[in-house]
């Protein structure tokens, strides 16, 4: 079975991110061949500093290789090492009606939030549709926001076929399941939008900063506290053993413990998760010609798998090669 996922290196990726997203895609490795790139022509829809670009894509791909992400086991590489994928969005544009585009809620989210309404843009699932179709993948796990434009790859597959012949896997939207929404530092869901991030490979200066900037209320430091509707308590049980997590839960309903040592155990304990992976991390970026031979690397078993599909798509619609 072939799963793949993009992820779009638009920035520090935080702990909502790691729990909601990376490290399943890390356990993934384990049932079956994970495809998992970063994509950067995708991020250009927004991101438009290019130093900003290529800074994020490589400490994207450092985070991932740093928590667990192994080259070896699976294919891992950034989208534009394949440029293939270019030319098969306009292949599969011609089997796109404009309804279908029309109809999807990301563009139109984006446009009412302000990003301006252009053609990459709009044409922004058919090239998610060609980074899922050159691959044939069969399960594409998702957000759920991100649900709809499997489906749209899914059609578009459908539509293709129904003119040329079997030539792609149809794809399944795998979503996650909504288990653990991460709360940011305001206890609204941690989102990059809402600027309450606390990023997995913060400084340590940073992280303390965030981390003491957690919202709590006024109770008093001697006054027994609710676990249940602290964050601290709440980033502290995603990352604690049961025995940690029961032990500061105890502290809180006791009293005599305050936020302020809460938060400073809390950040002493994400110190500590992190910490094997944040060296690991460090090293990779300080040899970044070595982290870029590895994406490098990843993109040549990638083009070796669309080379195989781009061959029978110029074949079947007649474009000479
Ligand atoms: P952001 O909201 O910061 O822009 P993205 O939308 O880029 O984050 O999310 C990328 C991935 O991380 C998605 O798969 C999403 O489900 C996951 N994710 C993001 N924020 C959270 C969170 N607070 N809790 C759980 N998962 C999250
Ligand atoms: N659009 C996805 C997102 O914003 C990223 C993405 C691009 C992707 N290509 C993909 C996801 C292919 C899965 C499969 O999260």
């Amino acid at each position: 079975m072939r799963i793949l996922s993009g992820i779009q290196p638009s920035g520090g990726l935080h702990l909502g991110n790691y729990l909601g997203m990376m490290k399943r895609m890390i356990e993934y490795q384990e049932r079956g061949t994970l495809f998992c790139f970063l994509v950067n022509f995708h991020a250009l829809t927004t991101v438009t500093d290019a130093g900003e670009l290529r800074r994020n894509t490589l400490e994207a791909a450092a985070d991932f290789l740093a928590l667990g992400l192994d080259p070896e086991k699976s294919i891992f590489w950034v989208q534009s090492d394949v440029p293939e994928v270019t030319e098969l969005t306009w292949y599969l544009s011609n089997h796109t009606p404009i309804g279908l585009l029309e109809r999807c809620h990301s563009y139109k989210d984006k446009v009412a939030r302000g990003i301006s309404a252009n053609h990459g843009l709009f044409a922004y699932p058919v090239l998610m549709a060609a980074d899922i179709l050159l691959y044939q993948a069969n399960v594409v796990p998702v957000g759920k926001d991100q649900k709809q434009h499997v489906e749209v790859a899914r059609d578009i597959a459908i539509k293709f076929n129904n003119a040329y012949g079997e030539i792609f896997t149809l794809p399944e939207p795998e979503v996650e399941p909504e288990l653990a929404t991460v709360p940011g530092t305001d206890g609204q869901k941690m989102s990059k939008s809402y600027d309450n991030t606390i990023e997995i490979f913060a400084d340590e200066k940073s992280l303390k900063r965030k981390v003491m900037n957690i919202v709590t209320d006024s109770t008093p430091l001697e006054e027994a506290k609710d676990p249940d509707t602290c964050t601290v308590f709440a980033l502290y049980r995603l990352f604690a053993s049961p025995e940690q997590t029961a032990e500061m839960r105890d502290k809180y309903l006791r009293g005599g413990y305050g936020y302020g040592h809460a938060k400073k155990d809390l950040y002493e304990l994400l110190l500590e998760f992190f910490r094997p992976h944040r060296d690991e991390r460090a090293r990779l970026l300080a040899d970044s010609s070595h982290l870029r031979d590895v994406l490098r690397k990843g993109a040549e078993k990638a083009r070796a798998e669309a080379e195989i599909t781009m061959k029978t798509v110029r074949e079947a619609v007649g474009v000479i090669y």
